[in-house]
């Protein structure tokens, strides 16, 4: 299937990957993972919210949890590079006729609430407070010394359709997976803004849904610290996937699941892709090395499983392509 040229002239300029809005059901169980055990620093809190960054993010929030009766997704947050981009999204967005909206949102600027083609809630920003960078704070370091969100990685029903939305709005691809037959299909692919391997993910499957949120760590050893510490503070189920190594992306990873499900990616040390001639690497779905490169597959679970966008329908992936899963 085409995998096509990047753009490099795109109608706006996305910086990032910068924050989610998870609905959750406890705000307190929540904070007890994010905060005590995972790690992450309260930006700020109100009666029904709590903003987390990690040690580096000089950005007020990257994960916000709101305190709500059903556990979903409320929004994907972009940085954009300038107000002036963000008036040119919203004459994009709705010159597609696409939602457009500026709802007043706690601690950023003004936020463009769209939506993608198929249908995925985006927040575009440019600015957003600044809260002190901890990143020299080393006693304020704990958990998984997560230092800040890294990528967004999503089920789609159709990958070909979310590759050539966001292609188009300048996200460069990376790797991609895809069918062996004579006509190929694109499986799953990742696509960056900021110059690593990625900002977003799609894999097939039924969706739209979010699949995970990717959060950054320095180092190997703080993701088999957060092994230690999960297994032994009441959260050892919580532990999906991992640690391993993927072959996409070489990152080190662990996946957890937080109280309600959602799912977060504990991901470290994977590479450069800022230059433009930066050529993508194919994957075959039929090579075990693509998902761990050591060979172990993922569980159902982790192909199965994923959190819904409030509010939107999904449906079942177009491609029925199946990849190996653990038994
Ligand atoms: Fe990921």
């Amino acid at each position: 299937m085409p995998i096509r040229e990047p753009v490099f002239n795109p109608p706006f300029n996305v910086v990032r990957a910068s924050h989610v809005e998870l609905a959750v059901r406890d705000l307190a169980r929540s904070r007890a993972f994010y905060v005590d055990c995972l790690g992450l620093l309260v930006s700020g809190e109100s009666d029904d919210a709590l903003y987390l960054r990690g040690v580096e993010e000089r950005n007020h929030h990257s994960i916000v949890l709101r305190q709500s009766p059903t556990a979903e997704v409320h929004a994907l947050g972009f940085k954009l590079a300038s107000e002036e981009d963000l008036d040119r999204a919203a004459f994009w967005f709705g010159r597609r006729n696409l939602p457009t909206s500026f709802p007043d949102l706690p601690h950023q600027g003004r936020t463009l609430r769209t939506a993608d083609a198929l249908g995925m809630p985006l927040d575009l920003y440019a600015q957003m407070e600044q809260s002190a960078c901890m990143l020299q704070q080393y006693s304020s370091h704990l958990g998984a010394r997560i230092q800040r969100i890294d990528h967004l990685n999503c089920f789609t029903p159709d990958v070909q359709a979310s590759y050539d939305f966001y292609r188009e709005l300048g996200f460069r691809l990376t790797e991609y997976t895809e069918t062996d037959d004579a006509d190929a299909k694109l499986w799953a692919v990742w696509m960056h803004r900021k110059g690593n391997v990625h900002d977003l993910a799609f894999t097939n499957g039924f969706g739209p849904r979010l699949h995970h949120i990717g959060v950054w760590t320095a180092n190997v050893l703080d993701i088999i610290h957060i092994c230690d510490v999960m297994a032994t503070c009441g959260y050892l189920s919580n532990m999906e996937r991992g640690p391993g190594r993927h072959g996409i992306s070489n990152a080190f990873f662990l996946y957890v699941r937080d109280p309600d499900g959602h799912r977060i990616e504990l991901f470290s040390c994977d590479y450069l892709t800022v230059d433009p001639d930066h050529a993508p690497i194919r994957w075959s779905l039929t090579d075990p090395r693509r998902q761990t490169l050591w060979g172990q597959p993922a569980p159902a679970s982790w192909f199965n499983e994923g959190s819904l966008f409030g509010g939107l329908a999904q449906r079942e992936p177009m491609l029925q392509a199946r990849p190996i899963v653990a038994a």
